[in-house]
């Protein structure tokens, strides 16, 4: 319990202190939402009306999808980082809520529709759905961004060949988070998985730009920093993803996800 929360204040110090970089690295979180946004816009976001919540707001691209496909609706901007809030643009029917997505302090069945891009990935899916699915009107729908196991594969293996230590966290399989769902109360409308990619020239500037947009805080706890041997391994053992491009990828294993809570028989 001590160690969860211990994990949970790295992970919103880290998002706290890269708001001020997040948008200039954030390339593919953009990417992501507008992938999200194709898939909300088939399935419900439409010009859909009253008030959606996107949940892990961060700097507000999701916001800006949100009011381009459904102009006519309120929405909350809920985020646990108050400096990524303080970035928002200030929009009318937009209202910040600084809080926890574990924890919503929402009324039940009060919000017709949920974005969240790539902000579960950070939370314990068995702790999040359950509060997605509370806070959503019967027949509301869920449009959902996060990330699976295949994250970061490249840093992962590059790190086997440093040390033994646990670099990158251990992200959940399509087939775990819609079990958790499902365990939930929500019924899945629509699951698909797609590669997306950051690109850099070094291996410096992708850890540069995964510091930048605050998903350092990726695996246990501090440790020592590497020594110029380990970095010159680690950046050798990285040299074997190079692509044609003459660039290094870091995967991003995306699942996207519309789910929807069930109206009462
Ligand atoms: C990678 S950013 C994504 C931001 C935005 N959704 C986007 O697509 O650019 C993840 C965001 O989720 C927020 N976040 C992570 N865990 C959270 C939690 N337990 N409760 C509320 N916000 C959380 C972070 O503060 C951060 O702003």
């Amino acid at each position: 319990m001590a160690e969860r929360s211990e994990a949970k204040r790295a992970i919103r110090a880290a998002f706290e202190g890269a708001a001020p970089s997040y948008d200039e690295a954030a390339s593919v979180q953009r990417e992501i939402c507008r992938h999200l946004s194709l898939m909300a816009h088939s399935h419900g976001l439409i010009d859909q009306r009253g008030l959606l919540l996107d949940v892990g707001c961060g700097t507000g691209f999701g916001l800006e999808c949100l009011a381009a496909l459904a102009p006519g609706a309120e929405r909350i901007a809920l985020d646990f980082a108050h400096a990524m809030l303080r970035r928002l643009a200030v929009a009318p029917d937009t209202y910040p809520l600084c809080a926890d997505l574990e924890a919503i302090p929402l009324s039940d069945g009060c919000v017709d529709g949920v974005w969240s891009s790539l902000a579960l990935q950070w939370s314990t899916p068995d702790r999040a759905f359950p509060e997605l699915v509370r806070v959503l009107k019967p027949g509301g729908r869920a449009w959902l961004a996060s990330l699976g196991p295949q994250t970061f594969h490249e840093l992962r293996s590059a790190f086997e060949a440093v040390d033994q230590a646990r670099h990158v966290i251990d992200f959940h399989a399509p087939e775990s988070w819609a079990q958790c769902a499902i365990s939930a109360g929500f019924e899945i409308r629509a699951l698909e998985r797609r590669e997306c990619f950051a690109w850099s020239a070094t291996l410096r500037g992708l850890l540069r730009d995964i510091r930048a947009i605050g998903a350092h805080s990726l695996g246990d706890g501090p440790r020592k920093p590497l020594n110029r041997q380990q970095w010159r391994q680690l950046e050798a053992a990285y040299e074997a993803c190079r692509r044609g491009n003459g660039l290094l990828p870091a995967t991003y294993d995306v699942i996207l996800a519309v789910l929807e809570r069930p109206k009462p028989r």
